[in-house]
């Protein structure tokens, strides 16, 4: 196995150029490792591991099993694209797993947000696993760690493994971008042909929407959640925020106040928007976002959004608040 240091001969990856040629490095290198034996791969579709994919397809083709597991608690439209882009774009080999209700069952009452990571965590890791069983002859198992988890922690951020997995399927690791810092991840990333939205897309807790569905997630909190996102990123993509801001999202809280519509009382879920900058994400501040803008976003909110009657900008930065709300 490779060195966990990164020389500091090491070039930055900078530009297409020094990019093309560290895909060319991994592909032989990859090639050398891996032989012909398979090697698998949980693909969420974030930055990192989509790289460490695309960069695997392109050294060992269909010997690399792509797993994406779906909990439900993906960004609108996720799914999709991890199906459209690896499967029918890149020709990868890619099982796609269904397991949105036995996420949500699991997580059925459960309110205490560090117990709510721990079920998906725990149960992600469960369904990688009998995924892993159905397959013959894996050798390896690929992450998409990167240089700050190797520089964090003394190993990886639990979002980047699945270690966990029982002994009898621990597999020789290959990592091909773990000597990477993020902004060189996204370069090699474009260099490989990956869409922009899929690169450059801002960080997303690996809890995902669970962690914004606030308490115990329901059904249809879930959903408000996830289409709220869905208007928030739309319009900051068309008002030129999207890339400037470092992350922003809508979370749902778990109580209901009253409003009204169409001339009828209603008593429905509030949408908080939350908008922030950061270098590190020890401290944030909050963005400025334009108040007709927000005014813009909380017309298309209360309209399109079902359960939804109110919107509120949260105005805190990171002290005294998190940039999370769980
Ligand atoms: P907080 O809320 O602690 O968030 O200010 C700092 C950054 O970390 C992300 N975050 C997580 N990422 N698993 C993750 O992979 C988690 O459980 C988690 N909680 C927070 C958050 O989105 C922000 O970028």
């Amino acid at each position: 196995m490779s060195s966990n240091v990164r020389p500091e001969s090491m070039e930055r990856i900078t530009n297409e150029a020094l990019a093309k040629a560290f895909i060319d490095q991994q592909v032989r290198e990859l090639r050398e490792q891996i032989g012909d034996k398979k090697v698998l791969l949980a693909l969420s579709g974030g930055v990192d591991s989509s790289v460490v994919a695309a960069l695997l397809i392109k050294a060992v083709g269909q010997q690399l099993v792509c797993v994406h597991v779906n909990h439900g608690l993906l960004r609108k439209g996720e799914p999709e694209q991890v199906v459209k882009v690896f499967r029918d774009e890149m020709n990868a080999n890619l099982i796609y797993v269904d397991a949105v209700d036995r996420f949500l069952d699991k997580l059925a009452g459960v309110s205490e947000p560090e117990k709510k990571r721990k079920i998906i965590g725990a149960e992600f890791i469960r369904v990688f696993e009998e995924e892993a069983r159905k397959q013959d002859g894996i050798e390896f198992l690929a992450q998409g760690t990167i240089y700050p988890d190797i520089l964090e922690s003394d190993g990886v951020k639990a979002h980047h493994n699945v270690g966990g997995l029982p002994e009898d399927l621990k597999f020789e690791l290959v990592e091909p971008v773990k000597l990477l810092f993020k902004d060189e991840v996204r370069v090699v990333g474009k260099a490989l042909g990956l869409p922009d939205n899929m690169v450059f897309r801002q960080p997303f807790p690996g809890p995902g929407l669970g962690v914004r569905c606030l308490g115990a997630i329901t059904r249809d909190r879930l959903e408000a959640v996830r289409e709220s996102d869905a208007i928030l990123r739309e319009e900051f993509a068309k008002n030129g925020l999207e890339g400037k801001v470092w992350q922003y999202f809508t979370a749902v809280p778990d109580f209901r106040s009253v409003g009204v519509k169409d001339g009828k009382r209603t008593f429905a879920y509030p949408v908080i928007i939350r908008a922030v900058n950061t270098k590190d994400a020890m401290t944030a501040t909050v963005e400025n976002v334009p108040f007709e803008l927000l005014q813009h976003i909380t017309d298309r909110i209360t309209k399109e959004v079902e359960n939804v009657n109110r919107v509120l900008f949260d105005l805190t930065p990171k002290p005294s608040a998190t940039i999370e709300w769980e």
